[in-house]
């Protein structure tokens, strides 16, 4: 069963005329992890944005975006806004960005909380304490109490992750949320995003350019290049198997770059 049928998505900016997404079409199965890959600048972010509507309005955006029996592009504005967090969460590349810097992380998650599922406040700390130290966050209650400019980045893309634990989305939107972190903590939040996945069993879109990533946490890809989709398939026949050239392209440039990175460190 797909949880979502994105339909002739169409993306264009009004200012120049450019087509950016070109009629894309793709489906999330339930439970299912579907990974976006493609060069920069291919139009993965843009798509996401679109599915949950929030690209500027320059971007005119045209084609039908099914979760369930609801056309998400012909929502209104505010039945739109019901449907961010709850029903379809994203997180993102920066984890800043998702945070109000002048509030405690705190005030974040009872906001959030609050208006998906209108806990009281002591509700909502004794369970957002419980999945962040399921995310290995220690002292929750105190870090509940600080401002974002106070965390890491690893710290706050593992709070959000501990925030989609409490939501429970039935999809999960993941724009690249381990590019701006370090080595170490990005290997820290891979393996939460793992452990999210395993506890809610939610469907999800995972974009990144860390295929080795993709090959471990994606049961599907497809691969965008120029606002198309160009290949798709389950991830493993396509590791094994790239029809495309592009894809067999992107696939050696990433390994030759990390067999690079491999010689390197044992080198030294
Ligand atoms: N607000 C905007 N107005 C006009 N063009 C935009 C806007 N945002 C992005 N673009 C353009 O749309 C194209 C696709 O951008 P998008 O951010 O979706 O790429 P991406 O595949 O996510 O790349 P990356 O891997 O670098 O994140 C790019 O050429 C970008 O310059
Ligand atoms: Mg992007």
């Amino acid at each position: 069963m797909n949880i979502l049928e994105v339909d002739q998505l169409n993306i264009k900016d009004t200012h120049t005329g450019k087509v950016i997404v070109d009629n894309v079409s793709f489906e999330l199965r339930q439970g299912r992890c579907l990974a976006i890959v493609g060069e920069s600048g291919s139009g993965k972010s843009l798509t996401c944005r679109a599915i949950m509507r929030l690209n500027p309005s320059s971007l005119h955006q045209t084609g039908r975006i099914l979760f369930r029996e609801t056309d998400l592009n012909a929502l209104s504005a505010r039945e739109m806004r019901n449907m961010r967090g709850r029903p379809i969460g994203m997180i993102m590349q920066n984890g800043m960005s998702a945070f109000d810097p002048s509030c405690v992380v705190g005030v974040h998650f009872r906001e959030t909380l609050g208006e998906h599922y209108g806990w009281s406040r002591s509700v909502i700390d004794a369970m957002m304490q419980e999945a962040m130290q399921s995310v290995m966050l220690n002292q929750p209650a105190q870090l509940m109490n600080r401002y974002p400019h106070e965390l890491s980045g690893g710290m706050l893309q593992r709070m959000m992750i501990a925030l989609t634990l409490v939501l429970k989305p039935d999809i999960i939107i993941a724009d690249e949320p381990t590019t701006a972190l370090d080595t170490l903590s990005q290997q820290e939040v891979m393996a939460q995003f793992i452990h999210l996945r395993r506890t809610l069993g939610s469907s999800m879109i995972f974009i990144s350019h860390d295929l080795g990533a993709v090959r471990h946490i994606a049961d599907d890809v497809l691969i965008m290049k120029s606002g198309q989709i160009i290949e798709r398939g389950e991830t493993g026949q396509l590791f094994t198997a790239p029809r495309h050239d592009y894809t067999r392209q992107l696939l050696s440039a990433r390994l030759t770059l990390s067999d690079h990175f491999r010689q390197l460190i044992n080198e030294e």
